[in-house]
């Protein structure tokens, strides 16, 4: 039979799987089954074989007795890992002592009755077990082994769970699931287009979707009332551990609604996704913070509200300081901002100093760390610093014995980063951000506009579409930046999970935010003259909103990189390490495209 198994023209096999291997438990006990799998390991023991068997259920320990068969003993004994076997065997409860309570199959084993060697394999570059600690483009390159290990598994159904709750939810709201073009018009959103030429109109080009964004707002004029879709999209922007060039939304957009429609079908939407794939049940509505208080208390827009460590901004306690540092940071126009450090009173001098040095690496001049003790306060610079206003730093930043206060002093936005981030370090090094817990907030009442000094002109701070709240609608072209948006944002630890604003659906007024935006009438009738038209003919007031599914999935199964939630990502340069893509294309195919090959790139670090 074995010796059949390894027959290189044989393609059939006979012994049909009819259990699954992580299945197996006591119930099964005195059932003969036959598996189908993979050997994930192999033991010789003392005439003895056993043989791990893997397949996407798990692992059990298969045992190869040559009392049983002399025959199958034998094949066992020239077994290799990730051998591909076919084994009818029979299931029996592990001889007493010998259960093994870290596996989910630990109480039994299956003895093998007859194997066919279905496949044979090289030694894999890596072992094909969790916590292998190879280096990720090792698992990029060789992604079928990397997806063959059971984390790899349980995150990629951990993501096929959560889309078949979303599908399942949003179809009893009445939505209905419409698939938008993938070959589009070039409208940038923000990042740059991945573009694609067209063969048969040359010098013309095709721009993949960075959202469904435009159509789905088409849809609504159109009378869908409540679309959705698990919607690919591309961007060509820098990546980082939570971002790739092509990624999924759970995008939607709903007619007659206002913010708060929009945001209690997602907080039922992502209770019915914790409920189902994590069996957690959340407590909705789900909490809101408007934008300027994530600002202040946290220097972000994304608050990971796990942990305290509260900020402040101490302008006012430090208004009149003899305190050098402070005085010329608010002179120049700046700020003095503090961070509470719950549990901080007891760092070293050397992990303070180590503080220091990394806001300074963060790009601040420095840090001034403050220790409230014996009713009086510790500090390096204590002494520059009168009774009230240490009293004043203690109340502001509600200080308590044992905790420590981070103050920085500088040009207030970019400390605003320097702050956010030191306080996610600071949780990291204090393990203060459980990876268990969820925390949740709705960040609402965003500005509209942000001014970018380098193109000198605004921008908006979700997209042009989005609707300005009614009293700033009167206000705009007078004061742009104190105009606030119709937008959300949904963050759950830290990370912005989600997206949307209810949009702008009268023309006048969509055309109004065009020329805000110091975009020419030319450009926008261009770029945009399908959408105004579609305003022309009765659209609805609507809006909608785009989940990151990668995103979602990643905090689901408690990953670190949206990379393992996605079958075949690609690297920081954009690569598929599988495949080789992108790769140069003959000739042939750029002469169809009217394209003229480039000059020849250096090899790209990928
Ligand atoms: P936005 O650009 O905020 O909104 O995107 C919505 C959500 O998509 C996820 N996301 C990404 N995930 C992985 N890799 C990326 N490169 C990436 N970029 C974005 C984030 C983000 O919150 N059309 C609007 C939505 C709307 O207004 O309805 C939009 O695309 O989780």
């Amino acid at each position: 039979m074995s010796e059949k198994g390894r027959d290189e023209l044989q393609v059939s096999f006979v012994l049909k799987r009819n259990a699954w291997c992580g299945e197996l438990g006591p119930d099964d006990v005195g059932r003969e089954v036959v598996l189908n799998g993979w050997a994930a390991r192999r033991r010789d023991h003392g005439g003895l074989i056993f043989i791990d068997l893997r397949d996407t259920t798990g692992l059990v320990q298969a045992v190869f007795d040559p009392r049983t068969s002399g025959e199958v003993h034998r094949a066992a004994e020239d077994v290799r890992p990730e051998y591909v076997l076919a084994v009818r065997c029979e299931v029996r409860a592990r001889p007493e002592g010998t259960e093994n309570p870290d596996m989910k199959t630990g109480a039994v084993e299956v003895l093998a009755l007859e194997v066919e060697v279905l496949n044979t394999a090289e030694t894999p570059p890596f072992e094909i077990r969790d916590d292998i600690g190879v280096d990720e483009r090792i698992r990029l390159e060789y992604r079928y082994l990397d997806l063959r290990r059971d984390e790899m598994h349980s995150a990629l159904k951990m993501r096929h769970r959560i889309v078949k709750v979303v599908h399942a939810y949003l179809d009893s709201e009445r939505f209905t699931e419409i698939e938008t073009p993938q070959l589009c018009k070039s409208t940038p959103e923000g990042a740059r287009d991945y573009l694609v030429p067209s063969r048969v109109q040359p010098g013309r080009f095709y721009a993949l979707p960075q959202s469904p964004q435009l159509f789905k707002q088409v849809l609504m004029v159109s009378g869908f009332d409540r679309y959705y879709q698990i919607a690919r999209c591309f961007r060509d922007e820098d990546l980082r551990a939570d971002r790739q060039p092509e990624f999924t939304q759970v995008d939607l957009e709903m007619s007659y609604v206002d913010e708060d429609d929009i945001i209690r079908t997602i907080d039922g939407m992502l209770a019915a996704v914790f409920a189902e794939a994590l069996g957690i049940e959340i407590q909705t509505p789900l909490p809101r913070m408007p934008y300027s208080e994530a600002m202040e208390r946290y220097g972000t827009d994304r608050p990971d509200l796990r942990f305290g460590m509260r900020m402040a901004t101490l302008d006012e306690v430090f208004a009149g300081t003899g305190f050098k540092v402070f005085a010329e940071a608010l002179k120049a126009g700046g700020s003095v901002r503090g961070m509470r450090v719950e549990g901080g009173g007891d760092m070293s001098r050397s992990e303070l100093d180590a503080w220091n040095k990394s806001v300074q690496e963060l790009g601040a001049g420095g840090l001034v760390w403050f220790i409230p003790e014996d009713g009086g306060m510790r500090s390096p610079v204590a002494k520059f610093l009168s009774e009230e206003e240490l009293a004043g730093l203690k109340a502001s930043l509600e200080l308590e014995t044992g905790d420590a206060a981070f103050v920085l002093a500088g040009p207030r936005a970019s400390y605003n980063d320097i702050m956010h981030q030191l306080r996610g370090k600071v949780a990291e090094k204090m393990g203060v951000a459980d990876a268990s817990r969820f925390e949740f907030t709705w960040i609402v009442d965003f500005p509209l506009l942000e001014y970018d000094a380098v193109e000198k002109r605004y921008q908006s701070l979700h997209h042009p579409f989005t609707s300005p709240t009614e009293e700033s609608l009167a206000r705009l072209e007078e004061e742009p930046l104190a105009a606030k948006a119709r937008a959300y944002d949904i963050v759950i630890n830290g990370s912005e999970i989600g997206g949307g604003s209810i949009r702008i659906h009268r023309r006048e007024v969509q055309e109004k935010m065009f020329r805000l935006l110091g975009i020419p009438e030319a450009e926008y009738r261009t770029k945009f003259g399908f959408l105004l038209d579609a305003l022309n003919y009765g659209a609805p007031p609507h809006g909608g909103i785009a989940l990151g599914l990668d995103r979602l999935a990643m905090l689901l199964a408690g990953r670190e990189s949206i990379r393992d939630v996605i079958a075949f990502p690609k690297t920081q340069s954009a690569s598929d390490l599988m495949t080789g893509a992108p790769d140069e294309v003959s000739p042939d195919q750029l002469r169809d495209l009217n394209l003229r090959p480039g000059p020849q790139q250096a090899q790209l670090d990928v």
